[in-house]
């Protein structure tokens, strides 16, 4: 039993959950930083935290080849179940157990249209809880926000945070977000994709060690960290 995971660029990552596999937001076709290709990755569910092309591109293709449900909010899942792809919706605060994990639904201050501008509902991060206890918050697209104080006091052991600025929040913000929500472990996410969210990341990983109490994990595109 484990958890472990890597990163395929921008903010998707696959997740090994005690020997499930999972996907959060596997954008990779049009990713130049993937680190894998939409026809490989393998998932039991796909976690999505909105709708832009750079989250979701890809969904549908890999539901649709592996099987994989697709959790979102009620809009996305029902969108794709239009598509013809398993989803479960949710929305907003809302938690649900999936058998090896228990995802709930956190707020994220984004928006979450369909690259066509139709409505993709309201952004979201997710909080996930493993039956073997570890607690890990993936904020998604998202300003800082200061409830993120509530999401620390649940004992988060790894936050993923976008640190690219212009988008979601950046470098400062994220440390901001690091000493409320006090992870042990902390990612950065949605960075060095695109010239407008480039960012020292190394810079960024000495600030987290010495002004926060976190470890950065900063990966290479297909990098895997094992908690
Ligand atoms: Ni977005
Ligand atoms: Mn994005």
């Amino acid at each position: 039993m484990s958890v472990q995971f890597t990163w395929l660029g921008h903010s998707a990552f696959a997740f090994d959950f005690n020997d499930h596999k999972v996907l959060l937001d596997p954008f990779l076709t049009d990713n130049p930083l993937a680190a894998a290709k939409a026809e490989d990755v393998e998932a039991e569910i796909i976690f999505l935290t909105h709708a832009h092309g750079d989250h979701a591109s890809d969904v549908l293709a890999i539901a649709k080849r592996t099987g994989a449900k697709v959790v979102s909010n009620f809009e996305i899942a029902e969108w794709a179940s239009k598509n013809g792809v398993d989803s479960h919706g949710m929305n907003t605060g809302g938690g649900y157990n999936f058998d090896f994990v228990h995802a709930k639904q956190t707020i994220a201050f984004h928006s979450s249209s369909f690259p066509d501008g139709s409505y993709g509902g309201n952004p979201n991060g997710f909080i996930f809880t493993l039956p073997t206890g570890e607690r890990i918050y993936f904020a998604g697209d998202t300003a800082l926000f200061s409830d993120m104080k509530l999401i620390g006091e649940m004992g988060i052991d790894v936050a993923f945070l976008p640190i690219g600025d212009n988008f979601t929040m950046g470098p400062d913000d994220a440390l901001q977000a690091i000493g409320w929500i006090k992870p042990k472990y902390v990612v950065p996410m949605h960075y060095n994709t695109f010239p407008a969210i480039v960012v020292d990341v190394a810079g960024w990983a000495n600030r987290v060690s010495s002004e926060t109490e976190a470890q950065p994990i900063v990966l290479d595109p297909g990098g895997t960290f094992k908690l």
